[in-house]
Parts: C-alpha cells; structure tokens; sequence
C-alpha cells in the first residue's frame, strides 16, 4: 500500500432545515442551538479539531449566514471585552476561532440528500482524502473519534466509517454496516445497507456520522442516483466505491455515547451530559435533576 495522505479537510454538511426544532429554528440554524453554552457546530469542529484537521467545509442552505459569522471576528464584542478587561472571555472566544482562510462556504441549493451536499464539496476538497462529520451527531467521549479515525487510518488507508451498536428497534433509522470482525475496534467492513427494514439489517453497528474518505467518492456522487427516501445518499456511493478492492473501506467503533441532536431527546440529553463534565456546573446540576425526577 502507498503510505496514506495526511487528512486536512473536514466537510461539515449544514443545510438541514431543522424541521424537528420548530419554532426554534425559524431563525436560527439548528446547528446553532447551544449545548450547554457553544453552538452545537463548535463542538463538532472541536472535535474535528483534535484531529488535526486545518480546513473546514461547510455545506450550508439560505438562512444559515451565522454560522459563518460563528466563525468570525466580532469586532466589537472583542473590543468591548477587551476595554472592560473581560480577558478570560475574550481568550476563551478567540481559542476557538478558526485562522483565517481556514474554512470555506459553498451552498447546497437543494435538499437532494447527504450524497448530494457531500458532492457540492468537491471543488474545495479536491484531490485528497477528508472528513466528513455530520454535525447532528454529537460523539462525546475521552478522545476525539474523528482522532482515532484519523490513527486508524494511518495503518488502513483507504475509507473509514465510525460506527456504534444501537438497540434492534433502531437500525431501520441509520445506515449499517457488516464488519469482518465486531469484537475489534478497527474491523474490514463487509457489506453496508442505508436503513435496512426493519428485521432486515446485516448487524446492529450503526454509521455515527463520522467518515474518513478518499476523493474518489466524489465522481460516484455525481451520478445523482435517488436511493432510500429519494435522496441522494452518500451510503449508496460507498457501496459502489466498496466494490473497488483499491478503496477498501474499515470500520473504527467508537466505545464513547453518542448523542442524535437531531431529535429532542438526543439534543436534551447532549446537554446534561456535557454540562456534567463541566466542573462550575456539575454540582449544581445533580441537584437540580435529583429534585426534579
Ligand atoms: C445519515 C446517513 C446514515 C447515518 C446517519 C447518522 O442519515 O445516511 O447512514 O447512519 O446519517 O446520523 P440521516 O440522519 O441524514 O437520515
């Protein structure tokens, strides 16, 4: 095997309308919403972050223009925690700024599917090997799992999926693969289905929404074939480009908890947990949870 690139580029797909959160996300982005108190979008790059990835791609829709002012300066703000001698807040802010020229904005223009909002990447991605982590899913352990993607993907080459098991009654909800090995923590994927019926599914690992793949997914997403649902889905392409033994594709486990901040109880209890890690609110917080239930 040729020894593998090294992963700059991360795609962060953000042109989800949000459906689920209404009335919440009339005006803002859903990716937005805070978990305890960053966007959930800062968590995701944080963790992309870790993994030493220098450029971001969002893949955004109309109305998400605050994401990328996220990402900004806010000039005034900054000169006014400066002048009141707010240093730790101004710190804290400007710790997670991206450098310039670090992300890039392309838009979707059509909800077609997550293939699809993958594909209007291409041109920024170019020719190289990247990220892709989808921002719903809020992956929350002792390491980054993009960054052990990352480790893994230094011995396989190749693609990577992180996956996770999830209950029986929930495999028709996400994609899933059949690993090789489901005792190991990096294993030869099998065979991948996107939300298999119910009773149907190849095993109970599901894809967690973090992906490590080479570029030549890219001409496999321009076909544009509707597949489940009627979308674009990048799942489909991975099948395709599975098939070529040159672009093998492994699955990492991720062993911490995820969070699917797309639906409220995900998003409800991202909040808890994070909030629990946080030293200035976790003992409060039990209290008020023990008096509460
Ligand atoms: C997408 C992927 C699916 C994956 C899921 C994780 O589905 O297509 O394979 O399991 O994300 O959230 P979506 O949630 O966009 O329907």
């Amino acid at each position: 095997m040729t020894k593998s690139k090294r992963i700059c580029k991360a795609v962060l797909p953000v042109a989800g309308l949000g459906t689920r959160f209404l009335p919440a996300t009339k005006a803002v982005p859903k990716e937005m919403l805070t978990i305890v108190d960053k966007p959930a979008i800062q968590h995701v790059v944080n963790e992309a972050k870790a993994a030493g990835i220098e450029h971001f791609v969002f893949v955004t829709g109309r109305n998400k223009g605050c994401i990328e002012d996220h990402f900004d300066h806010q000039f005034e703000l900054e000169a006014t925690l400066s002048a009141k001698k707010k240093t730790k807040e101004l710190e804290a802010l400007l710790a997670e700024l991206p450098a310039a020229g670090q992300t890039s904005f392309t838009r979707q223009q059509a909800p077609l599917g997550l293939g699809h909002a993958v594909w209007c990447a291409r041109d920024i991605v170019g020719n190289e090997p990247f990220a892709l982590l989808l921002p719903d899913m809020l992956h929350h352990g002792k390491t980054s799992c993009l960054a052990e993607m990352v480790d893994a993907y230094e011995q396989t080459g190749g693609n990577l999926i992180a996956v996770s098991p999830v209950p029986e009654d929930q495999t028709h909800q996400y994609g899933i693969v059949g690993v090789e090995d489901a005792q190991s923590k990096v294993s030869r994927i099998t065979g991948m289905v996107e939300k298999p019926p119910k009773g149907t599914a190849p095993s109970n690992l599901h894809i967690t929404g973090r992906y490590v793949l080479e570029p030549e997914i890219f001409p496999l997403l321009e076909r544009q074939e509707a597949g489940a649902g009627g979308e674009i889905q990048l799942t489909d392409a991975m099948i395709a480009l599975s098939k070529n033994p040159q672009h093998p594709f492994h699955a990492v486990r991720f062993d911490g908890t995820i969070y699917d901040c797309g639906s409220k109880i995900g998003f409800l209890a991202a909040n808890v947990a994070y909030a629990l890690d946080r030293e200035d609110l976790a003992p409060q917080l039990r209290t008020v949870i023990k008096d509460l239930i």
